[in-house]
Formats: C-alpha cells, sequence, structure tokens
C-alpha cells in the first residue's frame, strides 16, 4: 500500500458533515474535551440494550467507551443498567450514531470503534455500514493503528464488508469465526445458541491513510 489512496471514486458520493444538524439535546460528554488520564476512546455503533458495552466498560476500565443506541426502548432499557452500574468509563448515548458522531468526535482520536451485529439492511444495501459515505468520515475519526470490529450473522454482509473494506477503503483486514462461547450481545448470545455461524472483520487503520476528513470538525470541540 502507498500514501496515494484513491478514494475519489467516492466523490460523487461524498459525505456531508456539514449538512447534518446536532442530535436533540446534544451534549459534548466530558471526556471529549477532558480526557485527563488519557484513556484510550472507543465507539460503540448501535449498542442495543448495552450488553457488550456494560461488561466490556467494567473489565477495561483503563478504556473509555462511548455507547450509542438509536432505538428509544432499547437505549432506556441500557440506560436504566448504565445508571445502576454507575460506570465512570461509560457514556450511554441516545441518537443516531452518525449526526452524533459528526457533531462530538475529533480527527483521529478513537482507539476502536465497535458494529457488533447491526441491522442487516439486506433490502436496502447502501445503508451497510461500510457501503455507506459515512465510513469515510468514521475513519478519519480512528487513530493511526485503530480498528474497526465489525461483527455479523450474515454472512453475505460480511462478504461485501471485506470487499468494502478492500476495494473501496483500501484498508488492510482480518476475518474470523467468533468463538461459539462468545457471549458479547444479546444478539450473539442469540444466533450462537441457534448454532449459527457469527463472522468478525477486524478493519485496522496504517499509518499512511488519509481521508478528505481529517482536518475536518465542529467548532464546539475545535481544541484537537
Ligand atoms: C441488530 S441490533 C444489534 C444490537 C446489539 N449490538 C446486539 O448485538 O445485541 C442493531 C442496533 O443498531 C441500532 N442502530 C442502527 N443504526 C443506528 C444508528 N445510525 N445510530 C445508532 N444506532 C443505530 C439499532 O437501533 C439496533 O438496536
Amino acid at each position: 500500500m502507498t500514501d496515494n489512496i484513491d478514494l475519489t471514486h467516492q466523490q460523487e458520493r461524498a459525505f456531508q458533515p456539514q449538512k447534518l444538524s446536532a442530535p436533540r439535546d446534544f451534549i459534548i460528554p466530558n471526556i471529549i474535551n477532558d480526557n485527563k488520564d488519557e484513556k484510550p476512546l472507543m465507539l460503540e455503533i448501535g449498542a442495543g440494550k448495552g450488553k457488550h458495552a456494560l461488561s466490556f466498560s467494567a473489565q477495561n476500565t483503563d478504556k473509555h467507551l462511548i455507547a450509542i443506541e438509536r432505538t428509544r426502548n432499547k437505549f432506556e432499557a441500557f440506560s436504566k443498567l448504565a445508571t445502576l452500574q454507575n460506570l465512570s468509563n461509560l457514556d450511554a448515548i441516545h441518537a443516531d450514531a452518525i449526526a452524533w458522531t459528526v457533531h462530538a468526535i475529533k480527527p483521529n482520536s478513537l482507539a476502536k470503534i465497535f458494529i457488533l451485529y447491526p441491522n442487516p439492511e439486506q433490502h436496502n444495501p447502501n445503508q451497510q455500514w461500510l457501503n455507506m459515505p459515512f465510513f469515510e468520515f468514521l475513519l478519519s475519526r480512528l487513530q493511526v493503528g485503530g480498528e474497526v470490529i465489525l461483527v455479523t450473522n450474515i454472512e453475505s454482509y460480511m462478504d461485501n464488508a471485506e470487499h468494502q473494506a478492500t476495494k473501496v477503503w483500501c484498508l488492510p483486514s482480518t476475518r474470523s469465526r467468533v468463538p461459539a462461547t462468545s457471549q458479547r450481545t444479546h444478539f450473539e448470545v442469540k444466533y450462537l445458541a441457534r448454532q449459527e455461524v457469527c463472522w468478525e472483520l477486524s478493519i485496522r487503520k496504517p499509518k499512511w491513510y488519509k481521508t478528505r476528513f481529517d482536518d475536518w470538525q465542529v467548532s464546539a470541540i475545535s481544541e484537537k
């Protein structure tokens, strides 16, 4: 791979962050502008009822997780448990992850992004995460050496994600099978209990990687 990464074929559909308003009741979590302990910052998109977010944060107190869920009833279940567990290294956010990320996350700031069992979007493949122009923006928020973890039980979703990672996003990735004993999320528990195969894709951001959003951020988070 060279530094001549070619994302220009995405140009017609380039993501337009400036067109997205901040989510309703938007508040920037303290960790964004005040990460005193320099904890690695992680983002979970589509956290559901928060099973992964709650156990990950409890087990990784040296890291800070922001977990976003859009669906109100799922978020409410997550939020109740998060309040009970009272973890200082977890922010549970009720929002659309796209608008929220645009308004809250600095470039080159995330150590890891979890996308665990995303909606299949089989009838609307443009909404699959690696097919979206937003994915370039998401990559701009990842640190060099940072990782995107995508997990799904749908083989065609994984085949496409792996293909897009290589062909569109010019990124190295590793695909593996989720161990049958894994229990990270409610969906994972359900699929593995049915003895379905679940797939995991790990995508790493190399040193040479550039996106068109590397210098783009909203003014409210202006200090880097
Ligand atoms: C199939 S569920 C999986 C939930 C959880 N990760 C699990 O594995 O149990 C996908 C979740 O992603 C959420 N979601 C989809 N698009 C989203 C977005 N743009 N922002 C935030 N959440 C989103 C949905 O509301 C849904 O709860």
